[in-house]
């Protein structure tokens, strides 16, 4: 099969023409973006013309929308939301402004603003009977377990709502990027065994957050501003990422229509693993496991040896070929933020010095792995005083931004065709089913079945060796 790039009969449309095993040609149109260089070939009518499928675990190739939100260079390490670069977003922005300008497309005028987070104040309080569920989970439960319960149990509250309804839509979303916060900081209350805390009219998004966190009805709480700061940066550093695993989850989910607050308790557990957003919880694992500054080179070299289960956490995306730009915005913080503190933290060091072994070393230079957004938040939220098993809930509440606003452009744009991918199946052949009695007997047997634990391979040796016919 050969591919070949050229100009359409019809006009200046690029088209690539594919060449078929049976001789037969068939003509791709190529797309085009309104930013960056990547081409698409448009196969959506490839099977009904030719009968052949495309093969793309991990969609690595696959563009499955058309999106106006994010975008992202990967070689050149850009990242912007609606146009504008997310470093000065953080600069410059408040975490409710860069919520509204994900959601409604443009920035708000001072007007909208006071409307928008007054709406989001009023849809912070959650039903008393979501509260209650906290109650009930064991005293060990992960905090993100407790998230995709207490996201999904909002679709019993918002049952009935017509996600082809605006303003429906728009109450979901604004009610999700309300609750979520409130929700995250509950889970951690519980966890701790301490009353849980209201929010309050008078604080910003992030101080709200700190507030939840930390406050206790026993004295006045005062929101440091330097960690008001940080959290606010963290919060608009993690609001969207385009088509991440997450997102794509909620946009899968959303297409069957599904209740939204459903989609977004799928997105949290999509984002759970140490693959995604769990990423930020395994660094600082893996920091404190090297300990030293001197056990870098051992703990590199492993790495490098893929031993099982050694990865360096925090490197490496499937997007970027350069620095994530989000991670240098969070490299910058946190030495402002651990100074002001007047925090030490000795993962700092290590993480520094892992860094720097890691970027002049061969393998990662050759792979293009460079730190990821996750590499160096969990230092900055570790000075925060927030604990580590909390690190992944507040990505999954800062991402409920973006989730909400991909479902909401999804079926406003009538993107709503079921997601539903194609396989290349590998099992047995047609066979024929032979019945037997299968009554058990009497008297059982005192076989013993024995379940032997499974050795777990790696991802890509599971992949079948699909050769070519
Ligand atoms: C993010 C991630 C899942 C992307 O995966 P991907 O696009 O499928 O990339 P691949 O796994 O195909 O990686 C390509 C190569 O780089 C290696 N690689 C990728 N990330 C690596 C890492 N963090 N440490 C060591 N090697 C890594 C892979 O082993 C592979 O090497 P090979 O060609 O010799 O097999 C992956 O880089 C990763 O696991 N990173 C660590 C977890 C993390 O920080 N996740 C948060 C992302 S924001």
């Amino acid at each position: 099969m050969a591919c070949l790039f050229g100009k359409s009969a019809e006009g200046d449309d690029e088209e690539a023409v594919l060449k078929l095993p049976n001789g037969k040609e068939h003509r791709i149109k190529v797309l085009k973006p309104t930013s960056g260089e990547d081409l698409f070939l448009d196969i959506r009518d490839l099977h009904r013309l030719t009968g052949y499928f495309t093969f793309d675990p991990g969609f690595t190739c696959t563009g499955s929308c058309l999106s106006a939100i994010t975008f992202i260079d990967g070689p050149k390490g850009i990242c912007l939301y609606r146009g504008y670069p997310v470093p000065e977003l953080v600069e410059h922005a408040q975490a409710l402004e860069v919520a509204h300008l994900l959601l409604v497309g443009e920035k708000a005028t001072k007007e909208e603003y006071k409307s928008f987070k007054r709406e989001i104040q009023k849809s912070m309080l959650v039903h008393e009977k979501v509260k209650a569920m906290f109650a009930n989970f064991t005293i060990n439960a992960h905090p993100m377990a407790i998230m995709v319960a207490v996201t999904g149990a909002l679709s019993c509250i918002f049952s009935e709502l017509d996600p082809f309804d605006e303003a429906h839509r728009w109450l979901a979303c604004t009610r999700l990027i309300a609750k979520v916060p409130v929700l995250a900081c509950m889970a951690y209350k519980t966890s701790i065994g301490q009353p849980l805390m209201y929010p309050r009219a008078d604080l910003s998004y992030a101080e709200n957050f700190l507030y939840m966190m930390f406050a206790t009805p026993m004295e006045e709480y005062k929101v440091n501003p330097v960690a008001a700061k940080a959290i606010n940066a963290f919060m608009i550093l993690h609001m969207d990422h385009e088509q991440n695993a997450s997102t794509s989850t909620v946009r899968i989910a959303g297409s069957s229509q599904a209740n939204p607050y459903a989609c977004i308790a799928a997105g949290v557990a999509s984002l759970w693993g140490p693959a995604h957003g769990g990423a930020n919880e395994a660094v600082i694992t893996m920091l404190e496991q090297i300990g030293t500054r001197e056990n870098v080179g051992k703990f590199i070299a492993d790495v490098k040896a893929k031993k099982e289960g050694v990865r360096l956490m925090g490197f490496g995306h499937r997007v970027y070929k350069n620095y994530d730009p989000r991670a240098k915005v969070m490299k910058g913080l946190v030495a402002q933020v651990l100074k002001e503190l007047g925090v030490d933290d000795p993962l700092l060091g290590v993480a520094q010095e892992l860094e720097k072994a890691a970027l002049s070393d061969d393998y990662f230079v050759q792979r293009k792995l460079y730190p990821n957004v996750d590499y160096y938040s969990g230092i900055m939220l570790r000075a925060i005083g927030i604990p580590t098993s909390m690190f992944t809930v507040m990505f999954a509440m800062s991402r409920t931004v973006g989730w909400v606003s991909q479902w909401n452009e999804m079926v406003a744009e009538g993107q709503m065709r079921i997601g539903r991918p194609r396989q290349l199946y590998v099992g047995p052949q047609e066979r024929t089913w032979k019945p037997e009695d299968m009554s058990e007997e009497k008297s059982p047997s005192q076989t013993v079945v024995n379940f032997a634990p499974r050795r777990s391979s790696s991802f890509s040796k599971r992949v079948p060796d699909v050769s070519t016919r």
